[in-house]
């Protein structure tokens, strides 16, 4: 252990180095229009860029039309979209942060509607919709649509997709990209056994089934910068016994870090409806979203660190200052992100730092609030006091 808090030690990847270690993980708003981000994104981005994390991804951006969960997903298939999302990017750098941008494509997933609006596939017949696309012409689940299984010349075409919304990423000024390639998308149906049931070079075995994400990667790190980090979202493991398993993620990270792929961050679940995440103590399936404990997927996280040998990100069910804290002391991550933490607590960073002794007088805040947040300091130390 050392003195300093990991959390708060900066940390060089290539050419960026971000001031800390806490990670605003992706977080669809559903409030884009026409794939072009709207003053939601900028308040909702630059809320926690004011927080100080360091480093502040967007949402799942897609790569083309399709590629969008919903049809008010960001996107960054065309200029217009990127350069929406301009002035987002130039705060948060403002504030000492870093911009990264996720970029995705939904596959078989997509087309559907917003979470708080059911979360459900669009009618087929609904003037929005659109006809899915995935590795195979299997539904994700029941009442979903059934996907176009994508011919070889239509793959190739969404890998230059993706290496397309690199090269726009990079253009305004994004820092940090990450190809998500979890919780079901397409990426994720290609590597599963649970989606990909081609038999084709794209299907088969498990060299087959990583042939789509290593296109990509492979077409995203030529066109990303060589000075710029390259992240990937994996889904470590996808719950039942005959789907995706920590040994796949473990093989898929080394051939992404062979690829140039710098940061591996670790989630789970999602190529069927609902993920099927299981006790890592008991190993008994849980039943419901809020049987989540906490950190309950470092432990896959810490397992693709030391067998593949990569540096990781850290996800799901970080609440607590100092359990972000030793997750990064004892090495089983390099990184941690937030989700819903975060938006709850925007400034959680800051109370962190506070928190762990690193920012007793409030010099992390922003300027135009530090001085004051120092007096509501003292203030609040005097009442405490005067109570005695
Ligand atoms: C509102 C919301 C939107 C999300 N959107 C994305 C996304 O765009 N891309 C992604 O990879 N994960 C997404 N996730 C998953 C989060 O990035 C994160 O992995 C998950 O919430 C677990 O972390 P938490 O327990 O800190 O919330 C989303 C989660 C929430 C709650």
């Amino acid at each position: 252990m050392t003195d300093t808090p990991l959390l708060f030690t900066p940390l060089t990847l290539r050419g960026v180095t971000l001031p800390n270690r806490v990670v605003v993980s992706p977080l669809c708003m559903y409030s884009a229009v026409d794939g072009i981000a709207t003053d939601w994104q900028f308040a909702h981005l630059s809320t926690f860029a004011r927080g100080k994390a360091g480093l502040v991804f967007t949402e799942a951006t897609a790569v083309e039309p399709r590629g969008r969960i919903t049809p008010v997903c960001l996107g960054i298939w065309t200029d217009e979209q990127a350069e929406a999302i301009k002035p987002t990017v130039r705060f948060i750098e403002e504030m000492g942060c870093v911009p990264g941008m996720q970029i995705a494509h939904a596959g078989r997933k997509g087309s559907a509607n917003p979470p708080f609006k059911g979360g459900t596939p669009l009618p087929t017949d609904n003037a929005d919709a659109w006809e899915t696309v995935g590795p195979s012409a299997d539904p994700v689940g029941e009442g979903w649509p059934t996907p176009h299984a994508l011919e070889t010349g239509a793959i190739a075409q969404i890998v230059e997709d993706f290496a397309a919304a690199a090269r726009r990423a990079a253009d305004v000024g994004f820092k940090v990209l990450e190809i998500h390639g979890a919780h079901g998308y397409l990426i994720q149906s290609f590597l599963s056994p649970l989606a990909n049931t081609r038999n084709d070079a794209y299907g088969g075995d498990i060299q087959g089934r990583m042939r789509f994400a290593l296109e990509v990667t492979e077409a995203v790190r030529a066109a990303w910068p060589d000075d710029l980090p390259l992240f990937f979202r994996i889904s470590a493991v996808d719950g039942p016994a005959e789907g995706w398993s920590l040994d796949d993620s473990v093989i898929l990270s080394r051939e992404l870090a062979a690829r140039g792929v710098d940061v591996v961050d670790c989630s789970a679940g999602g190529v069927r409806g609902a993920p099927a995440f299981r006790s890592t103590d008991t190993g008994a399936p849980l039943q419901s979203r809020g049987e989540r404990p906490p950190g309950f997927q470092v432990p896959y996280v810490e397992g693709v660190r030391r067998d593949a040998g990569v540096k990781t990100m850290a996800v799901g069910v970080i609440f607590d200052p100092q359990q972000a804290e030793d997750i990064l002391q004892y090495g089983r991550a390099d990184l941690v992100a937030l989700g819903r933490e975060i938006m709850y607590n925007p400034f959680w960073p800051l109370h962190a730092a506070q928190a762990l002794g690193t920012d007793p007088d409030s010099e992390m805040w922003p300027h135009q609030y530090a001085w004051a947040v120092k007096r509501r300091g003292e203030i609040a130390a005097y009442s405490a006091a005067s109570k005695v």
